[in-house]
């Protein structure tokens, strides 16, 4: 069931590296925050209001930001739905293909393989979970927080992707699932209750970054998951706005609105307004965000 990235032929299931198979040997999911919680990370959790919301284009350029302080910098996609088989331009060998894996890649200023970078890749492009279902098994939680902790004494800063917005369901319960982790055959039982990548930022604790796609709506979706980062215990370190809508109206008065309200409710700073590029690179991004309030937000200063 396991298969290595990069192996020749395309495999039929979940491409993930066996290097990054956690052995965790206690049920989830207490065993799995307990693994997180027992040696500090550095960095943030990026989650976002949505998918397709500028998470990715923002990680990256926080990546950019942060590598150009001269800080060692470690994109992280735990979890990434829809991959596509690339074969090599000659011979048999090839990769499998996803856009925020090599998007995170590209902006890490450390050398990592895809599957350090993303653990565990699933073929299908739909909810993470249901992705792992038809490939014949399911998600290992320990698999996505071991894989940070691997990362992180190679680095200054690691940078963590969620998927999809905040409470994604990345593994369902037993009563839900009969299926073998997708990423081993060997690994920790199936938890009692449903576990997402909330959980997740839970379980790494580290502080979340909301991105915040400003379009009809946002205002909504950012206070609802602002509430969900801190009903967790986890500090709400600031929001960045993309302008992923050239148009939107009144996309100043949004920004406002939700500058006041998210620091008053959450002490949470605007780290950024980000301008509608095409296309939107991590270099661009960089220059858009505020470095200092981002180090400072980080507890990276000084
Ligand atoms: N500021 C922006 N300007 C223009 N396009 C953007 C901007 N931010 C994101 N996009 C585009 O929107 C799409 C979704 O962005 P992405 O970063 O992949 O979102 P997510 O990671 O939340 O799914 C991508 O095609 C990306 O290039
Ligand atoms: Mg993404």
């Amino acid at each position: 069931m396991t298969m290595m990235l990069g192996a020749g032929d395309p495999p039929t299931v979940l491409p993930v590296a066996e290097s990054a198979v956690a052995d965790e040997p206690e049920a989830l999911p207490q065993a799995v925050v307990d693994a997180g919680r027992s040696q500090p990370l550095r960095g943030c959790f990026v989650t976002g209001t949505d998918t397709e919301v500028g998470k990715t284009t923002v990680t990256a350029g926080l990546l950019h930001a942060l590598a150009r302080q001269g800080l060692r910098v470690a994109g992280y996609k735990p979890v990434a739905a829809g991959a596509v088989w690339q074969a090599a331009a000659t011979g048999p060998d090839g990769h499998w293909h996803n856009e925020d894996v090599e998007a995170l890649h590209a902006a890490s200023s450390i050398e990592l393989t895809r599957s350090e970078v993303c653990p565990c890749l699933l073929e299908e492009a739909c909810a993470p979970h249901l992705a792992a279902r038809l490939e014949g098994g399911r998600i290992e939680p320990a698999l996505l927080i071991a894989g940070a902790h691997r990362l992180m004494p190679r680095c200054d800063v690691l940078v963590v992707e969620g998927a999809g917005g905040f409470c994604v369901p990345l593994v369902e319960s037993q009563a839900f699932s009969e299926a073998p982790a997708v990423s081993d055959d060997t690994v920790a039982a199936t938890p009692d209750t449903d576990w997402g990548t909330d959980d997740l930022a839970v379980a790494l604790d580290l502080p979340v970054i909301l991105v915040v796609g400003l379009r009809l709506g946002c205002i909504n979706h950012a206070l609802l998951t602002a509430e969900a980062v801190t009903a967790r215990g986890l500090r709400l370190a600031g929001w960045v706005a993309n302008r992923i809508e050239p148009t939107m109206p009144h996309a100043q008065l949004n920004i406002d609105t939700l500058a006041r309200a998210l620091q008053q409710r959450h002490d949470a700073p605007l780290l950024g307004v980000v301008s509608y590029h095409v296309p939107a690179s991590a270099a661009a991004v960089a220059e858009e965000l505020r470095i200092d309030a981002v180090l400072e937000a980080l507890g990276l200063q000084g």
